[in-house]
């Protein structure tokens, strides 16, 4: 998208140890240098978070959390606030992401709470969507998503810089992409609802693509319209992999 500068974004989820966590980070930051075109941010664990934070050098936008509560502070057991992130140098946390959806039960009501959470923290909420495969088979992928934009995204999402992540499930750890054309239809139809709802902003968000991407896709879906970025999962965990995705924008 003209004048939008692409976000790369490492989706690490439940992996690794503290000493993983420090030097993929490391060796992210090792290699920034040659990502030149786009703006790159990992998302480690929460346990990981501290440690991969301190080896990115402290960039604030650098890092974000897989998720926060839409609470901001109390008695939540086990539950992490966007402030606590915010505190421990994330920029961005990751909200809605179908693992969370399918695994806690998240509806686009509570993802929308989570982002308000987010966004008053100061963190830029990267909100999830995408079909399942019985979906995209009904020919009812576009208008699912529309209905997830439209119940996930509060209504200072765009002002607030908010993210947007199309990631069909059916995609996701699988080796299996969309086509072009159907990432290009998806993200199409995105814009028109963002631009549409947020009016002088979501003609600007940034519209991640996720799924499937490696070094060797990376290019193609990268260079499709109202494709901004990428989130990336497993090739995220190869610093190699994540700063060859990075390249290719
Ligand atoms: O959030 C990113 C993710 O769900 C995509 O995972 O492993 O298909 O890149 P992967």
């Amino acid at each position: 998208t003209p004048g939008v500068r692409p976000l790369i974004a490492g989706n690490w989820k439940m992996n690794g140890t503290l000493r993983e966590a420090a030097a993929l980070a490391e060796g992210v930051r090792a290699g920034l240098d040659r990502v030149a075109g786009a703006d790159l941010l990992i998302c480690p664990p929460f346990l990981h978070l501290h440690v991969a934070a301190a080896s990115m050098g402290w960039k604030p936008v650098a890092i974000g959390g897989q998720d926060c509560s839409a609470d901001a502070n109390g008695a939540h057991t086990g539950d992490i606030s966007a402030a606590m992130l915010a505190d421990a140098g994330c920029g961005y946390v990751i909200l809605g992401h179908s693992e969370r959806r399918a695994d806690h039960s998240e509806t686009d009501t509570l993802v929308q709470a989570k982002a308000r959470a987010a966004i008053a923290a100061g963190l830029i909420p990267i909100v999830c969507v995408g079909e399942t495969e019985a979906q995209r088979d009904a020919g009812e992928a576009e208008a699912v998503v529309a209905a997830q934009l439209a119940g996930s995204l509060p209504p200072d999402f765009a002002n607030a810089k908010g993210v947007v992540a199309y990631e069909p499930v059916w995609a996701i750890g699988t080796g299996r992409t969309p086509t072009e054309a159907d990432i290009a239809a998806m993200h199409g139809r995105m814009r028109a609802e963002l631009a549409a709802r947020f009016p002088g902003q979501g003609e600007a968000t940034r519209l991640l693509y996720g799924g499937s991407v490696k070094p060797s896709n990376a290019a193609a879906i990268l260079a499709l319209p109202n494709v901004d970025g990428a989130l990336v999962g497993g090739a995220s965990l190869k610093a190699e992999d994540f700063l060859g995705i990075g390249a290719a924008v």
